[in-house]
């Protein structure tokens, strides 16, 4: 299965079949690799509500017919538009022929685009035999480490720019809770405030816990 990043906190999980896209926020973002009428989607994954995650879901969702998993208030907003969706709450699971998602707490705020204030979550995906962990946005938590306590995580998809997330040394604490094989950082260097070092990210990591940390610029792809 391949992961690619998509810019932002957009990533692409594929096993040349089934394509699930998380958060597709193509249009106006400085770093997509590309644009919304290029991106494939089998599954549409939301980790909440906030333009820079929920994106160009209506366009692509329309276009592929792909289903739509989000939390119940912005699900419910999103089928109000015409699109298939699933309505999970926090711990919730949804199943399909590819696999799975269940969705996790993360700290942070969200809205829907209609302004209904409500939940945002992290994902816990399993793509085939490989269980790959979207953080959303979030700052770090110690619940993190339940987790990947009964699944372990091959691959942590995780904010690292600070600001409106963690940031990087933070991120690194959320790595040794996590425990994945791989992580790989997102949500930064897309707007000046979230500028941050991936590489210094990696070295801390790295020294820090057994992750393997791959930094991946936009369109580069992890093989998991
Ligand atoms: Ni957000
Ligand atoms: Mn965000």
């Amino acid at each position: 299965m391949d992961v690619r990043f998509l810019g932002h906190s957009c990533f692409e999980l594929s096993d040349g079949d089934t394509t699930v896209l998380i958060d597709p926020f193509l249009t106006g973002n400085p770093k997509a690799a590309i644009g919304a009428e290029d991106a494939a989607a089998t599954t549409i994954l939301l980790t909440h509500g906030h333009g820079d995650h929920y994106g160009d879901t209506v366009a692509i969702a329309k276009r592929t017919g792909a289903p739509v998993v989000a939390i119940v208030e912005l699900a419910h907003e999103l089928g109000e538009e015409g699109l298939d969706v699933h309505d999970p709450n926090l711990g919730g699971t949804v199943k399909f022929d590819w696999g799975s998602v269940k969705l996790v707490p993360a700290w942070h705020t969200s809205t829907t685009p209609k302004g209904t204030v409500n939940t945002p979550a992290g994902l816990v995906i399993h793509f085939g035999d490989t269980v790959v962990y979207h953080l959303g946005d979030t700052c770090v938590f110690s619940d993190m480490a339940r987790v990947g306590k009964r699944t372990p995580i091959d691959v942590a998809l995780m904010c690292i720019g600070g600001h409106y997330t963690m940031d990087r040394s933070d991120a690194v604490d959320a790595a040794e809770l996590i425990g994945a094989k791989t992580v790989i950082p997102c949500h930064y260097n897309t707007f000046p405030p979230i500028e941050t070092d991936a590489e210094a990210f990696k070295s801390d990591v790295e020294s820090a816990t057994r992750s393997d940390v791959v930094v991946l610029e936009p369109g580069e792809s992890h093989s998991a």
